[in-house]
């Protein structure tokens, strides 16, 4: 569906805290490779801003297959993320970011707060607009995820920022049994935007083979079920720390689910897993919701942000 951008009368423009924005939608990260290779087969006028997939301080060889498993209404994913390690990933994929039509950013991964801010310094390096640090990771000392712990995921971030110069996002977890609190810690660590959701860990079982149907075992799951869960995260968050920036991410599939991401308050908004089963799907649901503004009488996509009534 071409969106006749001439014709737009909707003004898409808006921010994430230093971030400025063309469109409120973010192409969210491991979805769409490494930007460059994706951004030919989709429209990256669309997104305001397209992240790479997460990479980490040395090479990660991922799990074996199955990878990925259809489950129920989503998707279920155990990557593991697979990924070349900061150096090749800089000299493979910096000459390439320039060409890709929109503004491109890096996503940190590490199983420590120096491995963070080693890779952080090279997706500088490799020219990336901003970072956003996937805190969905064991840390190296105990196993545990970062996300899911206000002091190592503060720790990770104040890393980062002393590390880079560039806008630094924090992508938290689903996961954790109380949202607001590590928000607040990455929010004081310096994070200029939270990134409200990573997957939420899932499993399946294929019962005619008794196997899971992950490798291992136990993974992401990410479509349209994650919605409800990432937006309870956004409201959360939103109403706690009202002067915190959030790209909403999860479960988008339609116009009016980043309409919803809006009203929670975030003031842009992921796609992940539908780029799946529809690459081209930023046009349309950019479409959807200029068509939805249009007809609520809406100028500016930035006047829906927060504008949930009180329950
Ligand atoms: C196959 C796959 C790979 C992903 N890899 C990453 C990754 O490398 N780094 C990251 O921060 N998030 C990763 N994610 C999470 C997405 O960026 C997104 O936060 C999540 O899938 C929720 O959004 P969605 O429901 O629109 O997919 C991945 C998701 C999927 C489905």
């Amino acid at each position: 569906m071409a969106i006749g951008w001439e014709k737009v009368t909707v003004d898409l423009a808006t921010s994430l805290g230093p971030i400025q924005l063309a469109t409120p939608l973010v192409a969210a990260s491991g979805t769409v490779g490494s930007v460059w290779e994706f951004a030919k087969v989709a429209d990256p006028i669309a997104y305001g801003a397209m992240t790479a997939k997460s990479v980490s301080g040395d090479p990660w060889k991922g799990r074996p297959p199955p990878r990925l498993a259809p489950a129920g209404l989503g998707m279920l994913n155990g990557i593991g993320i697979q990924n070349v390690g900061i150096d090749a990933w800089r000299t493979e994929t910096a000459p390439k970011l320039r060409r890709v039509g929109t503004q491109v950013w890096g996503s940190a991964v590490g199983t420590t707060p120096a491995e963070y801010a080693r890779v952080a310094i090279g997706l500088a390096a490799a020219g990336v607009a901003a970072v956003e640090v996937n805190l969905s990771c064991p840390n190296l000392e105990d196993g545990r995820m970062f996300a899911l712990d206000a002091t190592l995921s503060g720790e990770v971030i104040a890393a980062v920022k002393g590390a880079v110069e560039l806008p630094v996002g924090a992508k938290l977890s689903p996961d954790a049994e109380e949202i607001v609190p590590i928000a607040l810690a990455c929010h004081e660590a310096g994070a200029d935007w939270l990134t409200l959701t990573n997957t939420a860990r899932g499993a399946g079982i294929d019962i005619r083979s008794r196997r899971p149907l992950l490798s291992g075992v136990v993974g992401g799951y990410s479509g349209a079920p994650l919605k409800p869960i990432s937006l309870r995260c956004v409201i959360e968050v939103a109403q706690a720390l009202t002067e915190v920036p959030i790209l909403g991410c999860g479960g988008v599939m339609r116009g009016a689910d980043v309409i919803e991401y809006l009203m929670a308050g975030a003031t842009a908004v992921g796609l992940g897993t539908i780029h799946f089963a529809e690459p081209r799907a930023a046009t349309r649901i950019l479409a959807e919701m200029v068509q939805w503004c249009e007809e609520n009488g809406v100028d500016r996509v930035i006047d829906l942000v927060g504008a949930m009534e009180a329950g």
